[in-house]
């Protein structure tokens, strides 16, 4: 079995047994916890909702003098495959994990980035975070990537690798926070690349977040002119290489294997030189693999946005104008395959667009 099976085989098997998974207790929980359980959205401390969420509806609710967070599971998550569908419980077990490392002195203040779990219940459907008071990001600071990198870097050595670094799941109140774990999964950080063990040396935390997230906004800058999204992924990649150094250095010190430093190099390597040699070349090579990647993503999760659109677009024009160049940095099919493959993304893409758009 792959990790993935494995985890997969554990959460239907726990959903199954038809035990109970708690964070906290009800006391903890600033209303009865019946209350929270039928909230409907209509009640006079309900002061906000929010329907993008596509594992969850999420309400702002006031109590006890302040906002929190209430999460309710959907009956049906709406991303339609078996992680999408195991995505709550997943969520309440890495909270779980979370509280634990947020205890870790070692970790502690790099994850007080990670948003605090006052009370939870699987068999309730209930997750109650404090309110974050923060925006979206739309264009990325110096300051805000190199807080996302520490705690990225903090998640990784206290063994959690992060999926979904979409737009929807970062949030930054003065500090860049993150608060979605439904797509985080455990792994030995010392033995394996990410929750796939060492099946998968693509998926790293950086790749997640240019995948998810930061190659969209590199396509919004790409409007304005080639230099400004040129030097927003420079600055970008020159943070991720120092974040990469640092955590090489860490699992270096804990004793982790020559596989996982030496990829970690090789990254590392690949990135510095690229930055040196070619910029364009790297920037195209990553663009590429982001955006194609994301598109597959939102295809297989049946989960598509009008930035879904966008990508194909990008992807199509690259194929249309710059192939010579992109054959020189990534391992492509045939023109044809791709723009074929790409007529059936747009055609399934325009099917499964989201009544509500993820944020
Ligand atoms: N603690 C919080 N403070 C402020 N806003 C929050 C908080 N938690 C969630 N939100 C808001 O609710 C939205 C949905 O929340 P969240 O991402 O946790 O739900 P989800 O259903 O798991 O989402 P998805 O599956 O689409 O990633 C967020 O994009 C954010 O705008
Ligand atoms: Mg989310």
């Amino acid at each position: 079995m792959t990790p993935e099976q494995q985890r997969h085989a554990e959460q239907l098997s726990f959903v199954a047994s038809g035990a109970e998974l708690e964070i906290g207790t009800p006391a903890d929980c600033p209303l009865p916890l019946d209350r929270l359980i039928s909230v409907r959205g209509d009640e006079p401390w309900v002061r906000e909702r929010f329907d993008g969420g596509l594992t969850a509806q999420v309400y702002r609710v006031h109590a006890d003098g302040r906002d929190w967070t209430l999460k309710r599971a959907r009956a049906r998550c709406k991303v339609q495959n078996l992680d999408g569908q195991t995505s709550f419980l997943n969520e309440i077990q890495r909270r779980a994990d979370l509280r634990a490392l947020k205890r870790d002195p070692s970790l502690a203040e790099r994850l007080e980035s990670i948003v605090d779990t006052r009370y939870a219940s699987y068999r309730h459907g209930v997750l109650l975070s404090p309110w974050i008071d923060g925006k979206p990001i739309q264009a990325w600071s110096e300051r805000q990537l190199l807080q996302l990198f520490d705690t990225l870097v903090a998640l990784l050595l206290g063994g959690l690798f992060e999926w979904d670094l979409c737009p929807g799941n970062t949030l930054d109140d003065g500090q860049v926070r993150l608060f979605d774990f439904g797509y985080m999964y455990r792994f030995d950080p010392l033995r394996a690349f990410n929750s796939n063990g060492t099946a998968t040396p693509q998926f790293h935390a950086a790749e997640r977040f240019e995948t998810r997230q930061y190659f969209a906004h590199l396509l919004v800058l790409e409007t304005q002119g080639e230099t400004s999204a040129l030097a927003a992924f420079e600055l970008e990649k020159r943070i991720a290489i120092e974040a990469y150094r640092q955590l090489r250095a860490a699992l270096a010190k804990r004793g982790a294997s020559g596989e996982v430093l030496h990829w970690l190099d090789s990254i590392g390597q690949q990135w510095t030189q690229g930055l040196k040699a070619d910029r364009e070349a790297l920037y195209l090579k990553e663009a590429w693999r982001s955006h194609w990647l994301d598109l597959q993503d939102d295809l297989h999760g049946q989960t598509c946005t009008a930035s879904t659109l966008a990508r194909i677009d990008w992807l199509q024009a690259t194929v249309e104008h710059r192939y010579r160049d992109l054959q020189a940095v990534a391992a492509v099919a045939p023109a044809d395959l791709l723009l074929a493959r790409l007529r059936k993304a747009r055609r399934l893409a325009v099917r499964w667009q989201l009544a509500s758009p993820r944020a």
